[in-house]
């Protein structure tokens, strides 16, 4: 359903000097910089699948999702939407896809929602019978019927996001990108977000290209994931399988009174050998270490800890998603 092969955008921007006589040299002799925001980045999405889009702030996730809606283009590269070079505008690609992004409006300020949508029916020409049948599901769905005549100014931030949705999905595209749509949204409206586009995915098998910096957001919808860092491709696979690439590691936290990261007099020290058998170790200021280890040494970890003095407090936790890819960014720097 998504083709893209070798996709590169280069932003060139003008790197101003500093100060005024900066600015006056910069009349005569221009200074760029240039940035790869794309990087010969390649996938494959099949129709129906929802897949996460992840990667750190600037990392070009914006970029690749406005080259698929055609809204700027490649510098090189290709790509192909149900068959459409999303390059050539053409009306008939318009009517398959649809671009949600959380941090822009679509639906016109001053009016109601319903009479948003009422444009987009005349836009789209989308005939009366299928309209009513798409909205009413959507407003059950999106459970929002009460806030149609209200100015969409007057929404909250949660239910314009679900105004936002309808508006995108009236003409039932049949690939969607979703540009950060839980962004600054309370965990009650994520929640609703989330649970419609997961219904939405399954019962209308629309392809789903989701970012989000929420990791609920990816871990609940998304099988699969890719990840892009500066630019380039760093991930392309199973969500589980990235879980995993940390190792399976597990965190364990301990607080053992009298014993300190250096070994102060009076108190024991905190072995060394553990942070060269069993990884990471930290020590917070309020005396708490954390360990990440391997999940077959959870056990004989633990075991170690606690003879090794009279521990306070015990906990072992996964290692959670936002540190593992954290760590997969910092091994690409
Ligand atoms: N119109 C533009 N002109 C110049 N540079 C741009 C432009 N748009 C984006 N960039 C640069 O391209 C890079 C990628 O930006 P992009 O918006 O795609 O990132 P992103 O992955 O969506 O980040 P975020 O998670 O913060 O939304 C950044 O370095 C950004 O500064
Ligand atoms: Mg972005």
């Amino acid at each position: 359903m998504i083709e893209v092969s070798h996709l590169t955008r280069i932003f060139r921007t003008y790197k101003k000097q500093p100060g005024f006589w900066g600015g006056v040299k910069g009349l005569f002799k221009r200074e760029y910089e240039e940035t790869a925001a794309a990087n010969d980045v390649s996938f494959s999405i099949a129709e129906g699948e929802f897949v996460g889009f992840l990667g750190p702030n600037g990392a070009g996730k914006t970029t690749t999702l406005k080259m698929l809606s055609g809204l700027i283009y490649p510098t090189s590269g290709t790509a192909r939407v149900a068959g459409f070079d999303p390059t050539k505008r053409e009306n008939a690609y318009r009517r398959i896809f649809a671009l949600v992004m959380g941090q822009k409006n679509q639906l016109w300020w001053d009016l109601p929602a319903i009479e948003s949508f009422n444009l987009l029916r005349a836009i789209y020409a989308i005939p009366p019978e299928q309209f009513k049948a798409t909205l009413d599901e959507l407003i059950t769905l999106l459970d929002i019927g009460r806030k149609l005549n209200v100015m969409v100014r007057e929404l909250s931030l949660g239910e314009r996001m679900k105004m936002e949705l309808i508006a995108a999905l009236l003409h039932r595209p049949r690939v969607l990108f979703l540009d950060e749509p839980t962004i600054g949204l309370d965990v009650v409206s994520q929640k609703a977000v989330r649970q419609f586009l997961r219904e939405y995915n399954r019962k209308r098998r629309v392809t789903i290209l989701l970012t989000s910096h929420y990791m609920a957001d990816i871990k609940e919808l998304c099988e699969r994931v890719i990840v892009i860092h500066k630019g380039r491709k760093i991930y392309d696979g199973a969500l589980d399988r990235l879980e995993t690439a940390g190792g399976a590691r597990k965190k364990i936290i301990t607080f053992v009174p009298g014993i300190t990261a250096t070994g102060a007099a009076g108190a024991a020290a905190f072995p060394d050998s553990w942070q060269s058998r069993y990884g990471t170790t930290t020590r917070s200021d309020d005396g708490k270490f954390t360990l990440s280890v391997a999940g077959e040494n959870v056990v004989a970890v633990s075991q170690e800890i606690l003879s090794a003095g009279p521990v306070a407090d015990i906990t072992i936790e996964d290692v959670p998603l936002e540190d593992v890819i954290a760590e997969l960014f910092n091994a690409q720097a």
